[in-house]
């Protein structure tokens, strides 16, 4: 079995999302689980561009009116962290990026292989400082990665607290399921406070899909 490799950028292309469409071709969707690691396990990773999303760090730095304070009490540094969701984290560089800024991140994963992947990763940057503190008062925000399907609610037992989240932040998934599977990202199955659900898209062209910014 092949370690995923977090600094391969693939590209994402016709190609991909036909091989990618052929991989889970008339297959029920509790098997798609394993299918899922098995593209990991191979190294078959095409939307993995080895860093997080820099549109992700621009709106979280220039959009503090959608934001707000990384605290739950918006009007003082300290006490309880908001919580980020981030489905189908991969190997996870968005979640670091959100602890840089504070949150409590929680990558959320299907696929064992990518949580490994992620773990390694975390590790590493810890070591080289690769995610800095964005804001040296208010710190950073844990990193907790969970196995689980996001179409269900078990890892929500496994979430501090009352197993809300204050944002949600996807990256390609909801793109990539929605032309496998025609699935809905939804927030029905969460109950959600305050909930803030980014969807942005970055510079890649995927085929025909088109960049957006969802609040
Ligand atoms: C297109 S990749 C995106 C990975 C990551 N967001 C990134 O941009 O690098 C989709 C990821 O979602 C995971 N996944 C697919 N269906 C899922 C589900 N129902 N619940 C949780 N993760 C899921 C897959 O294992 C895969 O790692």
């Amino acid at each position: 079995m092949t370690s995923p490799n977090p600094n391969v950028c693939q590209t994402f292309n016709p190609s991909s999302l036909a091989t990618l469409q052929s991989h889970f071709a008339d297959l029920e969707s509790s098997k798609h689980g394993e299918k899922w690691d098995q593209l990991w396990a191979d190294g078959f990773a095409p939307w993995d561009r080895g860093r997080p999303n820099p549109a992700l760090d621009d709106v979280l730095a220039e959009r503090r009116d959608l934001f707000g304070s990384c605290f739950v009490n918006e009007s003082k540094i300290g006490g309880m962290r908001k919580k980020a969701l981030v489905p189908g984290c991969g190997i996870g560089y968005d979640v670091l990026l959100l602890s840089a800024w504070g949150y409590d991140a929680y990558g959320l994963e299907l696929s064992e292989t990518a949580l490994k992947g992620a773990r390694a990763m975390e590790e590493k940057s810890r070591k080289l400082n690769e995610y800095r503190v964005r804001d040296a008062a208010a710190g950073k925000g844990k990193v907790v990665y969970l196995t689980g399907d996001f179409f269900k609610n078990d890892f929500l037992g496994l979430v501090e607290g009352e197993g809300t989240f204050d944002v949600i932040y996807d990256y390609t998934v909801r793109l990539i399921l929605d032309s496998l599977f025609n699935h809905k990202l939804t927030c029905n199955s969460f109950s959600v406070l305050s909930l803030l659900l980014l969807d942005l898209l970055g510079p890649f062209d995927i085929l025909n899909f088109l960049p957006r910014l969802a609040v």
